[in-house]
């Protein structure tokens, strides 16, 4: 027999995200093939038609773990009893509009839903945020939510981390699944570090085989810098300028994997999560960053210990900053 149906709350749920993620977590790749799910698609007014044509389609699916969905713009009733929250929906820049500008009118969409969140979720309610800029808005919903523990609220860098990890299959001409331990830390932002310090390939350390690949350590680093990097923390433009719009389909692709990982567990494999620090690192405590991350018992746990050279912590310390910055905008705003 089947469980009872887990209750799936996405905002924004008619954009190109949403209609690439409900399908797959309706035929349970999210939760697993024993799970049925119930989809809440919440939606502001302008959306619910693009929400309400995708819940046909769904119908039409014929999901055998699909327990029901139902679409409102009301995120009282979209949220009610929700088990799982994937905050999708944002507003996105637009031209001539100032970092504080998004980040004010970002705050009036993740403030209420936190508020919303608080009072009609379940107990054992988990909050991805994916809505950018994604570490504040989790940060925003998470302080809309008091009677929520802080540690419930995340938000999505996985989708860094799986570049991170592409790219340095891709240099090293190794199969994707070899990779191992590659972390991204800070912010969904350009300032991110795709660190591959500890990462291995196939059990033997990345950075000696870049040294391989590359003709000795300094190459490898200049190949890092240069390359590397860059080209993670800027993947998501260069979507935007190839596509014409956002990532979509690796995104939801992230969300998918970063909430299946939290909710069963990854077996002690290391991801990335922005998850709220509690000092690791240094990081100032309450903000979300990345780091690197197992999951374990429903959550995920920042894996400690690890060593960052001057490098590393310089670039860390960077992203940080502008966390801490975001902040500091978003509490002169009164939303924190
Ligand atoms: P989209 O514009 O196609 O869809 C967004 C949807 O959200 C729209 O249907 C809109 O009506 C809805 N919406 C807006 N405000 C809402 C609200 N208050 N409540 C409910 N719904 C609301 O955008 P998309 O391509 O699906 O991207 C969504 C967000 O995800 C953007 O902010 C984008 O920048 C972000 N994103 C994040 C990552 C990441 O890795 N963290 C990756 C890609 C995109
Ligand atoms: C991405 O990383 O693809 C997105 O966050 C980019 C964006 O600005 O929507």
């Amino acid at each position: 027999m089947h469980p009872a149906p887990t209750t799936v709350t996405i905002t924004g749920a008619g954009g190109q995200i949403g209609y690439a993620l409900l399908f797959r977590i309706a035929a349970g790749e999210m939760l697993g093939p024993d799970r049925p799910v119930r989809l809440r698609l919440l939606e502001i007014p302008q959306g619910v038609k693009a929400a309400e044509g995708a819940a046909l389609e769904l119908q039409d699916c014929a999901f055998p773990l699909l327990a029901g969905v139902e679409v409102s713009d009301d995120p009282r009733v979209g949220f009610d009893g929700a088990d799982l929250a994937l905050l999708v929906g944002a507003r996105p820049r637009t031209a001539g509009m100032e970092r504080a500008d998004l980040l004010a009118a970002n705050a009036g969409i993740f403030g209420p839903q936190g508020a919303a969140l608080n009072e009609v979720a379940a107990d054992g309610i988990r909050v991805l945020t994916v809505g950018n800029p994604a570490n504040t808005n989790a940060l925003i919903a998470a302080a809309g939510a008091p009677g929520i523990p802080r540690d419930r609220f995340t938000a999505l860098t996985r989708l860094d981390h799986d570049r991170a990890v592409a790219q340095l299959a891709a240099a090293l001409d190794a199969p994707v699944a070899d990779i191992a331990g590659v972390a991204i830390w800070g912010n969904h932002s350009a300032t991110q570090f795709a660190d591959v310090a500890h990462a291995s390939v196939a059990g033997r350390p990345a950075l000696d085989a870049l040294a391989d690949r590359f003709g000795g350590a300094d190459a490898a680093s200049a190949w890092l810098d240069d390359v590397f990097l860059p080209r993670v923390a800027q993947r998501g433009a260069e979507i935007i300028s190839v596509r014409g719009s956002s990532s979509a389909a690796s995104a939801a692709n992230a969300a998918i994997a970063h909430v299946r990982d939290q909710v069963l567990g990854t077996g002690g494999r290391r991801v990335s999560a922005a998850v709220v620090s509690t000092g690791q690192y240094g990081v100032p405590e309450g903000l979300v960053c990345s780091f690197p991350v197992v999951g374990e018992s429903g959550d995920y746990r920042v894996v400690e210990g690890l060593d960052l050279d001057e490098r590393a912590r310089a670039r860390l310390d960077a992203s940080v900053a502008e966390l801490v910055a975001e902040r500091e905008t978003v509490r002169s705003l009164g939303a924190l």
